[in-house]
């Protein structure tokens, strides 16, 4: 195994402690949640039930024999879900598999919002290093790419994704921020983007950063 993946595995390691019997738990989406996927088995006959934030995830979760629930069943107690980028505000990137959306939904009303990531996605300023994903209707694509690039990004098409709803992924280059939640909510206000990859005005509450050692904890 990769240093990365074992990073990424100790820091799913980390967010079991966190699942306590009778929990509903929200699931994100990606190669480290899927780790935590694989450890919340061990667990799956005394949760509640999972919640998922993908279609992908839910596959996993099934196969795993996890109660898969739904919103409608109420809120998850908890929220487990990685990043493409993490700052020391816990503020984040996410978006890199594409399903940014339902995790911001599931993310959006969890009681607590456990990031797992590994050390290597720390950075001080979002948007240095890992371009932006957006969610976008198919028709808007032009003009919200315009309205992207007048702001001073560089959007580039994720040729031949569709996501979970049947949108478009623009990766936005170049835009560096240093005020994620105003740059989140501006994004939020232009016509034809679905979901930003910005997960600022919901942080993480805890981020756990996987390392060789195991993982450290950012609260
Ligand atoms: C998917 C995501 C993922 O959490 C993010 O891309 C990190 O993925 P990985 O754990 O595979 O590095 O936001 O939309």
């Amino acid at each position: 195994m990769s240093d990365q993946n074992t990073f990424k595995k100790n820091a799913a390691a980390a967010a079991m402690r966190y699942i306590e019997d009778g929990m509903l738990v929200g699931v994100g989406t990606g190669s480290t949640t899927n780790y935590f996927i694989d450890m919340l088995a061990e667990k799956r006959d005394s949760i509640r039930g999972a919640i998922s934030s993908s279609g992908a995830t839910e596959d996993r979760l099934k196969k795993n024999g996890i109660p898969v629930m739904t919103l409608a069943d109420g809120d998850p107690d908890v929220y487990v879900d990685g990043a493409d980028r993490f700052n020391n505000l816990k503020q984040l990137i996410k978006g890199g598999g594409g399903a940014l959306t339902g995790e911001k939904i599931v993310a959006s009303v969890s009681r607590k919002f456990i990031c797992i990531a590994d050390e290597t996605k720390r950075e001080v300023r979002l948007g240095t290093s890992f371009p932006l994903p957006i969610a976008v209707i198919p028709a808007a694509r032009s003009s919200v790419a315009r309205q992207i690039l007048a702001m001073g990004g560089n959007p580039v098409y994720r040729n031949g994704f569709m996501t979970d709803n049947g949108n478009v992924i623009l990766d936005i280059h170049d835009l560096a921020f240093d005020e994620p939640i105003a740059m989140e909510q501006k994004l939020n206000n232009i016509p034809g983007i679905v979901c930003n990859g910005i997960f600022a005005l919901h942080a993480a509450d805890v981020v756990l950063i996987g390392n060789a050692a195991g993982a450290d904890v950012l609260a």
